[in-house]
């Protein structure tokens, strides 16, 4: 009987899903990976305080930026998430002026088993205009294309019927209702929707 190991044929999935810093050009819209260096915009520091001051984020998705020390702290964490590999964090911003408009975040569960999760959110001067939509739409497709997810999930609470719009434009499909599965910003245990896109789902329709 032979002792000898099996040859390696695959690459470490470990190694093979990971967050490769990256901007995404949505010709009006840019998205790009949230950095140490944004800490010496102003204008990007008052729109996170602006974006933590938000009743809809605070509730929803809240920001830990109340003040200015906080949102130097918050930057720094997701220019920190990006070097562990752990989260894939987007500013979204206005091409023509860098001006805040949202964030896009993608998050391993999992990263052996190819498992993540989306969260976003867009400040209120920029909504209703589809940049949360093209947003996560773009978000998951590098996320399948270039980091190899297998599956993305969103998890909203099944009162915010914007973020449930959100996941279905942009191809998650409803999987079911959450049981008080998350505390959100009011301190309340909420049940939530999940919805989810495996790699082999279709893309949805062009937004
Ligand atoms: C939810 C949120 C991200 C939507 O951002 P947005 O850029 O306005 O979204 P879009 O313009 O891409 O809208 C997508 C769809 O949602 C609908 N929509 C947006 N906000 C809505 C609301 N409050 N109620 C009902 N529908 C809404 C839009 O009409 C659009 O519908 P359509 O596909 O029929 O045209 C934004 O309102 C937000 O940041 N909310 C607070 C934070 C939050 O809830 N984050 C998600 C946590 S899971």
């Amino acid at each position: 009987m032979s002792t000898s190991m099996p040859p390696q044929t695959t690459q470490d999935p470990v190694d093979r899903r990971a967050f490769v810093r990256t901007a995404l050009d949505l010709d009006d819209v840019l998205l790009r990976p949230w950095s140490r260096k944004d800490a010496e915009s102003e204008g990007l520091l008052d729109g996170l305080m602006a974006a933590a001051a938000d009743p809809g984020i605070a509730l929803w998705s809240p920001v830990a930026a109340a003040d200015r020390s906080e949102a130097l702290a918050w930057v720094e964490a997701r220019d920190g998430a990006w070097d562990r590999g752990a989260v894939a964090s987007f500013a979204v911003v206005a091409a023509a002026d860098g001006a805040l408009l949202g964030n896009v975040a993608l998050r391993w569960v999992d990263r052996e088993d190819g498992l993540a999760m989306i969260g976003y959110w867009v400040l209120p001067a920029a909504r209703g205009r589809g940049i949360a939509s093209r947003a996560t739409a773009a978000v998951t497709s590098w996320g399948f294309a270039t980091a190899d997810a297998r599956r993305i999930e969103i998890a909203h609470a099944v009162g915010n019927e914007g973020s449930c719009r959100v996941a279905d434009r942009c191809g998650y499909l409803p999987e079911g209702t959450l049981r008080d599965s998350y505390r959100f910003g009011d301190g309340k245990y909420h049940n939530e929707h999940l919805h989810a896109r495996l790699a082999t789902d279709p893309e949805p329709a062009e937004l």
